[in-house]
């Protein structure tokens, strides 16, 4: 496995920021995190890291993830969901093709972001976010683009992304954040039959497990192929339950300084990488 990565753009104070801030963005904080965070990628990823330089024309154009969806042989170029951030995504439509991706890109009216779009280890079912950003038209694209996948849209009224909700941590657990809209959200997914009973794994899953994180950002992390798992410092409640969880599936679990300067801008850890699994 490797990662696609972005720089940090100059103009990163100004990234779209979802409430009122108590303190700017500090860009030296930030640069710093997202050093540390490619520093580990490249230390835990055998095919490394390609990172694209960053356009300072778009504050956020390090949250890479949402510019594609990459399956199998294929990149999927979304249509970003806010107006703002259009054209992040033709640098990295570009790499991906030049990695040897089949690109297919959306087309007007649909918007969709790739931090909607959760891809269960091990299934073929995916769940996306019916989000702000994604609308209905973009997950019907997505889905005819997607090779061999079933992808089930989510009502998500409230958070930015699917993804700032709810990751997986393995085949058959989801981490999902400990919140009213959290367990909204669990409530729908548990009532998905084909969500619940169509998870491939090395043991029978009969339906996957919903584990409530405390802290809802540590509800995201990055799972890297089936060994490695990279979270953020958080409170110790949640550091001991990944912990646990991690320990119990023979999971290494990577903590990163916290991410404050990314946070401010409704930014996860999945956010700043798009995956590219061997075999691509
Ligand atoms: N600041 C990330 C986003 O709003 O897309």
């Amino acid at each position: 496995m490797r990662a696609l990565v972005r720089g940090l753009a100059g103009s990163f104070a100004s990234a779209i920021c979802s409430g009122p801030l108590a303190e700017p963005i500090s860009l030296e904080l930030a640069q710093w995190q997202h050093q540390a965070y490619i520093a580990l990628l490249r230390k835990l990823l055998p095919g490394g890291v390609v990172e694209l330089p960053a356009d300072d024309r778009h504050p956020d154009c390090c949250f890479i993830e949402d510019t594609a969806v990459v399956a199998g042989h294929t990149a999927i170029i979304t249509r970003i969901g806010a107006p703002s951030r259009q054209g992040e995504e033709a640098p990295v439509a570009a790499a991906l093709a030049e990695l040897g991706y089949a690109v297919t890109r959306m087309t007007p009216p649909a918007t969709l972001d790739g931090g909607d779009v959760l891809q269960l280890p091990g299934s073929t079912h995916v769940p996306v976010g019916m989000s702000k950003r994604t609308n209905a038209e973009g997950i019907s694209q997505l889905a005819k683009a997607l090779p061999g996948r079933a992808v089930h849209a989510v009502p998500l009224p409230h958070g930015l992304h699917l993804k700032s909700l709810v990751t997986a941590l393995d085949a058959h657990t989801l981490l999902i954040a400990d919140t009213p809209a959290g367990r909204a959200l669990s409530a729908i997914l548990a009532s998905n039959p084909l969500l619940n009973g169509a998870i491939k794994g090395p043991r029978p899953s009969p339906r996957l497990q919903h584990v409530f994180v405390p802290d809802p950002i540590c509800a995201n992390v990055l799972l890297l192929g089936d060994r490695h798992v990279v979270t953020q410092g958080s409170d110790a409640a949640t550091e001991a339950l990944l912990d646990v969880l991690c320990a119990e599936r023979g999971l290494q679990l990577h903590r990163l300084p916290r991410a404050t300067e990314f946070i401010k801008a409704d930014g996860a850890l999945t956010c700043c990488s798009i995956l590219l699994p061997d075999g691509a």
